[in-house]
């Protein structure tokens, strides 16, 4: 399968496809199914992190003064509501000092076009790493919006973070934001015409949250 895509990373590990294998399966409960979304977002957010800029800072040890660091500039994640929040506890296990901001967005299902409900984030987001997280990037078009809204909002490093793509959800974002890294736990064959992933997972929120 083509893994080649323009700013997309497929992060590769033995845990991360024995994960993604439970989220597969239709049989999953809502507690495991968030127990491997949990596990599956250390792995990527551990692999977005490596992009993260450092300053130096002295630290004395129990023998003597050595130079340590810091993260240059803070950090805020961002989920996608509803599925995005299964997300960000993984991301908290590695960058517990990160804040959280919320983008409200559902996909109208007959245009499949996102609808903006709501939006709250810190105000001065260009200082900010922000890591975007949805579960999902099928058409692109939430990713794409949540995107743009960011930016509007000042946002001006933004890396975004998903279990499953689609090629078509990958081009899309290419196209509205090549400036964006996009990292991935699997890379999926295509959508169908519901605009669902296949093979996918299903609907990641009602799988998430036990609303099926
Ligand atoms: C899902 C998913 C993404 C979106 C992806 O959310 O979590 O946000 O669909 O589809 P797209 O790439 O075609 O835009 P959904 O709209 O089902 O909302 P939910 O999380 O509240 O269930
Ligand atoms: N949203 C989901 O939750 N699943 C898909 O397969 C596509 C969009």
């Amino acid at each position: 399968m083509r893994t080649d895509y323009k700013n997309f990373f497929l992060v590769e590990h033995p845990l991360v496809k024995r994960d993604i294998t439970v989220l597969r399966d239709k049989h999953t409960d809502c507690e495991t199914f968030r127990a491997s979304v949990s596990r599956i977002s250390i792995i990527i957010g551990a692999k977005m992190c490596e992009d993260l800029n450092l300053a130096e800072k002295g630290v004395e040890t129990p023998l003597e003064e050595t130079i340590g660091y810091v993260l240059a500039n803070e950090v805020v994640i961002v989920p996608v509501l509803r599925a995005g929040l299964g997300m960000v506890n993984g991301f908290l296990e590695i960058i517990p000092d990160a804040k959280v901001g919320h983008i409200g967005l559902e996909r109208d299902e007959e245009t499949l076009k996102p609808v903006e409900y709501y939006y709250k984030t810190p105000a001065n987001l260009d200082t900010h790493k922000v890591f975007l997280v949805d579960p999902m990037l099928a058409t692109g078009g939430s990713a794409s919006a949540a995107i743009s809204f960011l930016k509007k909002r000042g946002a001006e490093n933004i890396s975004f973070a998903c279990l499953v793509a689609a090629p078509e959800g990958i081009k899309k974002l290419n196209e509205d934001h090549p400036d964006v890294k996009i990292f991935g736990a699997a890379l999926d064959r295509e959508l169908n015409e519901k605009g669902y992933i296949l093979p996918g997972l299903g609907d990641a929120g009602d799988r998430t949250f036990g609303t099926l």
